[in-house]
C-alpha cells in the first residue's frame, strides 16, 4: 500500500500516555470521529498494522501528539509484501506433531475457496492454523491475510466493513458481500474466521447459524460457489451445513482429532515422569486432546509429584475439560443427549441399528439425524469394526463427563 505508515513501539507509548490524559479508551468513539476514521483502523493502528498516512497523522493529531514522533521510520513496505492483520497472534513456539494435518490444510487453503477446520474445544484448531501460517508466510502465496475471532458475535455487516477496509487499503470504509467478492476476485486473500460456533444455533442440530446470523450462511455459499482467487478458512466446533461441498466444488474440510505418539513429547515437556507405556495410556485416556493433556499434567504435578503411574493407579479419570464440555452439551437437543447417555452406558461401541432399537421412542430417521449431528460436533467417535460395520462410541473423558452429569 503506497503511503502507509506504522507506529514504532516507543511511538505507541507516547500515544498511550496522551490518550490516558484525555481519558479516552483505546478505541474511543470520539477519537474515531475526530480523526475521521473507523474503529477498525484505530485498532489496526494499535496492532502496528500499516494504515494510510492520512489516517495515521489524524489519529496522532487529535490525541495531541506529533505524528513524526510516533511513526516507525525504519518501516517501509516493499512492493509484493503481503499485508497481514492478525487479531489474536498465536504462540506456536511449542508445537508437536500434526504433520499430516498441516500438509492437508496447506493444500486446501492454496487450492480451495473455502476451508473448514472443526473439532472439540482444546483439540488444537487455533494452534494448528497459527502453525499453518508460520509455515506458509514465507511462500508469498497470499497478498492479504486477515484473521478475526467471532467470539464477540459481530453482525455480518460489521465484519464486512472491517474486512473491506483492510482489503481496500483503507480506501473504502463500508461495503457488503458484493464488494467483498470483488476484492476476493481482484487479489489473493486468505480470510480466517475463528470461533465460528459462537454464532451458530444452540437449539437446533449441529451446523445451523442463529437466526440473526443467517447472512453468514449467504457469505459462505457465495464464497464457495463464485469464481475468485481467495480462500475463506473457518475454524469451528461444528461444520456449518452450507459449507458442505458437492463434488467438484473447491471446499476442503479437516476434522481434527487428538495427537498420537507426539503427545508423549508434550507430556514430558510438562514435566511428567513415566514410562512410554504409561504416557501412552494417559494420552489414550484423554484421546490426545492437547488442551486436556496440559490440564491433567498440571493436576498430576500437584497431586502426584508428576508421577503418571500413581495417577493411573488411582483408576479414575478426572474430567479436566468440564467447562468446555458443559458448553458443548448445552447445545444438544434432547435426543442427542439421550444418545450420548445411551453410548455412555454401553461399555462396548454401538452400531446404528442398535441405537435405533434402544431409542425406540423416536423414529429411525430422527435417530440417524441426531447421530450425524453428534459426529459433526465431534462428540462421538466412529469406529469401523472388523466386519466393516460402523460403530459409535465416546472418548473416555466425554464418557466420564456424561456419566457424572446425566446418570444418577
Ligand atoms: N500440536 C500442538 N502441540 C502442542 N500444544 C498444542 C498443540 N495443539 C494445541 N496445543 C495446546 O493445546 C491448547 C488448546 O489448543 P487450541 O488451539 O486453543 O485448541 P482449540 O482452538 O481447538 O480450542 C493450547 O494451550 C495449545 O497451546
Ligand atoms: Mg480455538
Amino acid at each position: 500500500m503506497v503511503g502507509s505508515l506504522r507506529a514504532s513501539k516507543e511511538g505507541l507509548d507516547i500515544v498511550e500516555q496522551a490518550r490516558k490524559k484525555k481519558g479516552w479508551t483505546k478505541t474511543a468513539l470520539t477519537w474515531c470521529e475526530k480523526a475521521l476514521t473507523t474503529e477498525a483502523t484505530l485498532k489496526r493502528f494499535w496492532r502496528l498494522v500499516p494504515i494510510q498516512q492520512e489516517s495515521f497523522t489524524k489519529i496522532c493529531e487529535v490525541v495531541g501528539v506529533d505524528w513524526e514522533n510516533v511513526v516507525d521510520e525504519n518501516f517501509s513496505l516493499p512492493t509484493g509484501t503481503p499485508r497481514i492483520d492478525w487479531e489474536q497472534p498465536i504462540d506456536v513456539s511449542i508445537f508437536y506433531g500434526r504433520k499430516k494435518e498441516l500438509a492437508t490444510l496447506e493444500k486446501s487453503v492454496f487450492k480451495d475457496r473455502l476451508a473448514i477446520v472443526s473439532g472439540l474445544g482444546g483439540i488444537g484448531k487455533t494452534t494448528l492454523v497459527g502453525k499453518l501460517w508460520e509455515n506458509i508466510k514465507g511462500k508469498g502465496e497470499f497478498e492479504y491475510v486477515i484473521q478475526r475471532s467471532l467470539c464477540n458475535k459481530p453482525p455480518l455487516s460489521e465484519l464486512l466493513n472491517d474486512l473491506i477496509e483492510f482489503l481496500s487499503d483503507d480506501e473504502e470504509k463500508t461495503g457488503g458481500i458484493f464488494q467483498l467478492m470483488g476484492y476476493l476476485r481482484k487479489q489473493r486473500c486468505l480470510l480466517i474466521l475463528d470461533n465460528v460456533e459462537a454464532i451458530m444455533s444452540s437449539d437446533k442440530l449441529a451446523g445451523f447459524f442463529c437466526p440473526e446470523y443467517q447472512d453468514y450462511s449467504d457469505l459462505i455459499k457465495r464464497v464457495k460457489a463464485e469464481q475468485h482467487k481467495s480462500c475463506l478458512l473457518l475454524i469451528s466446533w461444528e461444520r456449518p451445513k452450507d459449507s458442505v461441498g458437492l463434488l467438484g466444488e473447491k471446499v476442503g474440510f479437516l476434522r481434527l482429532s487428538g495427537l498420537e505418539q507426539e503427545a508423549q513429547e508434550l507430556l514430558k515437556a510438562q514435566g511428567l515422569l513415566g514410562t512410554d507405556k504409561e504416557l501412552e495410556t494417559l494420552n489414550k485416556l484423554y484421546a490426545g486432546n492437547p488442551g486436556s493433556l496440559k490440564l491433567i499434567s498440571a493436576l498430576i504435578q500437584e497431586l502426584f509429584d508428576g508421577r503418571v503411574q500413581n495417577y493411573l493407579r488411582s483408576g479414575t479419570i478426572v474430567v479436566v475439560l468440564n467447562e468446555i464440555l458443559a458448553q458443548h452439551f448445552s447445545r444438544l437437543s434432547d435426543l442427542e443427549t439421550k444418545i450420548m447417555i445411551n453410548l455412555a452406558m454401553n461399555s462396548e461401541p454401538s452400531s446404528l441399528s442398535q441405537l435405533i432399537e434402544e431409542i425406540s421412542s423416536q423414529p429411525a430417521s430422527k435417530v440417524m439425524e441426531a447421530v450425524n449431528s453428534l459426529i459433526n460436533r465431534s462428540l462421538i467417535e466412529k469406529i469401523s469394526s472388523e466386519v466393516g460395520e460402523v460403530l459409535f462410541s465416546l472418548l473416555p473423558e466425554v464418557r466420564k463427563y456424561v456419566k457424572s452429569k446425566f446418570v444418577k
